[in-house]
């Protein structure tokens, strides 16, 4: 098994976020940093797949964090809308939450999309730690500090940018997802290979059937890579003056393509 190594370290100008990847990650993780859990109110928010399929996942933190508030919210993109992040915003004031309050996300892009923009606009800003459950979400959606909902008029078109202060990679949480799902992140992390990294891209041809089997030991070493080219690109353009536009490859299209589509 491998195990989670030395964090990756994203430095931004309100910080840095921590990037811990690996099997048996999550743990460590939650150990290593009692200063998010403690003293202060965290909101865990997930959606009723992950949660049904990776719950159980959640008992380090649930232990770690004596004030530990659960709200779910709908799985997919139907989450990433205003109504759901109101419910959220008026839950978290009824619950307590201050401005130290932690957003914690524990699911795929969207969750993690919606609980940014909610840990960002949430008495103007509060401290927030991604849980990536996709392969998709752990090499590309939760780095980076983009948070977003979607209105009528397109995806993604209301958010901020929002770093994170932890993200969590536990390759543990991808023995669940669907082939379907892998491929999408595996197609993601080849994208970023042939742009960033061909080292990378040898790999994954080398391991190409363990990855499409979805097996962590083979995943964690290309979740680290795609994730650490990633820090990269974002420490030099954050707010996506230039080179990071190269990362929306793909994505702007695909937009383009669901809402041309309905
Ligand atoms: N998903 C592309 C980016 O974070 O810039």
């Amino acid at each position: 098994m491998e195990t989670a190594g030395e964090p990756l370290r994203l430095r931004h100008d309100r910080g840095e976020t921590r990037i811990v990847v690996g099997e048996g990650g999550f743990e460590q993780a939650v150990a290593a940093s009692p200063e998010l859990w403690q003293d202060r109110s965290v909101f865990l928010i997930s959606s009723p797949t992950v949660l049904r399929l990776q719950g159980e996942s959640l008992a380090p933190l649930r232990a770690a964090a004596p004030v530990l508030v659960e709200l779910e919210v709908p799985d997919g993109e139907a989450a990433k809308c205003l109504d759901v992040a109101g419910n959220l915003w008026e839950a978290m004031a009824r619950a307590g939450g201050k401005r130290d309050s932690v957003v914690v996300a524990f699911g795929g892009g969207s969750v993690g999309d919606l609980a940014g923009f909610v840990a960002a606009t949430f008495l103007r800003g509060v401290t927030f730690v991604q849980l990536p459950t996709t392969l998709l979400a752990q090499v590309d959606a939760a780095i980076g500090g983009k948070t977003a909902i979607d209105i009528a008029a397109g995806k993604n078109l209301v958010g901020a940018f929002h770093p994170s202060a932890l993200v969590v990679a536990e390759s543990a949480w991808l023995r669940t997802l669907p082939p379907a799902e892998l491929r999408s992140g595996l197609v993601e992390a080849i994208k970023m290979a042939a742009l960033l990294d061909l080292d990378l891209l040898t790999r994954i041809e080398r391991d190409l059937e363990p990855l499409l089997a979805g097996d962590p030991a083979a995943l964690a070493p290309v979740v680290r890579s795609a994730a650490a080219a990633k820090v990269g690109v974002v420490e030099r353009d954050p707010y996506e003056a230039g080179e990071r536009q190269l990362l929306n490859y793909g994505h702007t299209f695909g937009h383009a393509l669901e809402a041309a589509a309905g």
